[in-house]
C-alpha cells in the first residue's frame, strides 16, 4: 500500500470511530471515503446510510449495510467524505470522482460533516486541482461559454475542458457532465461560486464552502484533526 493509500485509510478508520449506533450517516465517495465506508461496515452498527454515489451504494449494500435515500429518514447526523483540496478554513474541492452533486446535497442536509484526506490535499490556497462544474448536457457547449464568461468575471481567463473517458464524455450519475477549470489559484472561492451558480446550465460546483466541520487528515506521524 502507498503511503497516501496508508494514510487515507488511517483517516477513514479515525472517522468510522466518529459512529454511534441508531446514527443516520451520510457516505462520502471516493477512495478515501471508501475506506471510511468500509470500516464503518465492519463495526456492523445499526445505522441508516445515505449514499452520495451509486458507487458508494453498490460498496455499502456489498457490506451488508442498511441503506435510505436522502430525505426518506429524519436528518443525518453526520457525513464523512474525501476531498480534493483541504484548504483555508476547510474550504473544499471536491467532485474529482463527479459525484459533487450528491455529495452537496447530503452535505447540505447533514447536521455535521467532517472531511478525510491523505496530507498531500491540504493546500494554503485552493485551485491547483481542477475545479469540477457540473452542467446539464443540452447545449453544454453554449453553457462552457457562459462559464468562460464567470470566470473573467473573477480574473480566471481559463477554459473549462468537458471531462472525457475512454473518447467519451463523462457522465455523472444524475446524467449530467462535468466540465474541469484550470484555475491554479482561487483566491475569492465565495465569489468564483457565487459567479458560477449564476450561469444557466450549471447545475452545481465543486467548490464546498462552510460546510465542513472538521477535517481528520492523515500524515505520516498519524492522524491530525483540522477545525474550520
Ligand atoms: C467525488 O466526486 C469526490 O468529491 C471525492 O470525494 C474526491 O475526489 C476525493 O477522492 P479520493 O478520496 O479518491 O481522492
Amino acid at each position: 500500500m502507498s503511503d497516501a493509500d496508508a494514510q487515507k485509510r488511517a483517516a477513514g478508520e479515525a472517522a468510522a470511530a466518529l459512529v454511534e449506533s441508531g446514527m443516520v450517516v451520510g457516505l462520502g465517495t471516493g477512495s478515501t471515503a471508501a475506506w471510511f465506508v468500509k470500516a464503518l461496515g465492519a463495526r456492523q452498527l445499526d445505522v441508516t446510510c445515505v449514499c452520495t454515489s451509486e458507487a458508494t451504494a453498490q460498496l455499502a449494500a456489498s457490506l451488508g449495510m442498511k441503506l435510505a435515500e436522502l430525505g426518506e429518514t429524519r436528518e443525518i447526523d453526520l457525513t464523512v467524505d474525501g476531498a480534493d483540496e483541504v484548504g483555508p478554513g476547510l474550504s473544499l474541492i471536491k467532485g474529482g470522482g463527479a459525484a459533487l452533486l450528491r455529495e452537496k446535497l447530503v452535505w447540505e442536509a447533514s447536521k455535521r460533516c467532517v472531511v478525510i484526506a491523505d496530507a498531500a490535499k491540504v493546500v494554503p490556497t485552493l485551485g491547483k486541482f481542477a475545479l469540477p462544474i457540473e452542467v446539464v448536457a443540452f447545449g453544454h457547449k453554449t453553457t462552457a461559454l457562459r462559464i468562460c464568461d464567470a470566470l473573467s468575471e473573477c480574473d480566471l481567463g481559463i477554459a473549462p475542458r468537458l471531462r472525457m473517458k475512454d473518447g467519451q464524455p463523462v457522465r455523472t450519475d444524475g446524467g449530467n457532465l462535468i466540465y474541469d477549470a484550470a484555475c491554479g489559484r482561487i483566491e475569492e472561492p465565495a465569489a468564483l461560486a457565487d459567479a458560477l451558480k449564476s450561469v444557466t446550465g450549471v447545475v452545481d460546483h465543486g467548490l464546498f464552502l462552510d460546510l465542513a466541520d472538521q477535517a481528520l487528515i492523515g500524515a505520516p506521524d498519524g492522524v491530525h484533526v483540522l477545525e474550520p
